[in-house]
């Protein structure tokens, strides 16, 4: 049985040995045993530490490779948009206006005749109706005239003196409708209108106006502005702008020619009356202008048909960084 007695022999080495460690050690000894055991612990937490560090530097490693990032890569490229033209001039719009202390106001697309026609002076079977080659939409109900896709912004000098208490001061930018399309007409077009009705109004203030818009907008202060005498059922007097240019050249601002960028007059007693303005205590003036128009002019954009073809190469060269 001397495998048993081996076993034996070690189980009472074993526990000798714990006894002896059990022992309070005399100081000496307590000494060399205390710096050997330090050496020990130094040496295993150096190890742990190197052990550590590897493990570390290993997941490093591994986490660098799977995120590398090839920076000779094509970057994907991001296409900024570009501002629209006609949206170009209605910010510019907006902007000169607002300098002068107009507000902008909004109507709808589909509009009723009387706002449209009617309250602007403009009843039906008056000749100015039909000049508009006016889209009708189906009636609503059987006895309600048919609505239209608005021919004129002017609908919006309506809304603003019914919903508003003048003194007023803004302009309407938006899209208009008239049945025609050539190279010069689109079926749909934008327009801004103006309006402005205070106390003592005269015709200089429109004529101040116009001309000051009209100069910081082609941005030429010496830019010859001529009011000519026409027709509007919704102002009295009503005139049309010329700005002077080059037939020859498209010139603007230098040359022997004219050109008409502009409807305007004193808004007609009866359009104030027709929205419960009294006019005899408010008057003002309005105006109108093609916004295409003056986009074309400004450019030297050729065809009027290009604004709505959303050719990129187009949009790319006449379009504005936002
Ligand atoms: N609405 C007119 C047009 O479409 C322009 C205009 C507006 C004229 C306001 C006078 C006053 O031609």
């Amino acid at each position: 049985m001397g495998g048993a007695q081996g076993q034996d022999a070690r189980q009472v080495r074993l526990a000798d040995a714990a006894a002896q460690s059990a022992r309070p050690l005399a100081p000496d000894e307590r000494r060399l045993r205390g710096a050997a055991l330090n050496q020990v612990r130094d040496a295993l937490n150096a190890a742990f530490a190197q052990r550590k560090k590897a493990i570390e530097s290993d997941l490093l490693a591994a986490q660098l490779e799977a995120e590398r990032v090839d920076v000779t890569m094509p970057v994907a490229r991001r296409e900024d948009g570009l501002l629209h033209p006609i949206h170009q001039t209605i910010d510019e719009m907006i902007d000169i206006f607002g300098g002068m202390g107009f507000g902008v106001a909004e109507g709808p697309d589909i509009e009723s005749q009387w706002h449209n026609f009617s309250a602007l002076n403009t009843p039906e079977h008056h000749p100015a109706r039909t000049e508009h080659d006016t889209f009708y939409l189906p009636r609503p109900r059987a006895d309600a005239p048919e609505p239209v896709l608005r021919t004129q912004t002017s609908g919006v000098q309506i809304r603003t003196l019914l919903s508003n208490a003048p003194p007023l001061r803004v302009i309407a930018p938006g899209r208009t409708y008239r049945a025609d399309h050539d190279a010069t007409h689109s079926p749909m077009f934008h327009q801004c209108e103006g309006i402005v009705i205070d106390r003592d109004i005269t015709l200089a203030h429109l004529k101040f106006c116009l001309i000051a818009f009209l100069r910081a907008f082609f941005d030429k202060p010496d830019l010859p502005v001529r009011f000519r005498a026409s027709y509007f059922p919704f102002t009295e007097p009503s005139m049309e702008v010329d700005i002077g240019w080059s037939r020859k050249t498209g010139n603007i601002g230098a040359g022997e020619d004219w050109l008409e960028v502009l409807g305007a007059g004193m808004v007609q007693p009866r359009v104030l009356a027709n929205c419960g303005v009294d006019p005899e205590v408010w008057q003002g003036f309005a105006f109108g202008m093609g916004v295409e128009r003056l986009t074309m002019l400004k450019y030297g954009i050729p065809d009027l048909r290009s604004f709505y073809e959303s050719d990129l190469r187009w949009l790319r060269h006449y379009g504005f960084s936002a």
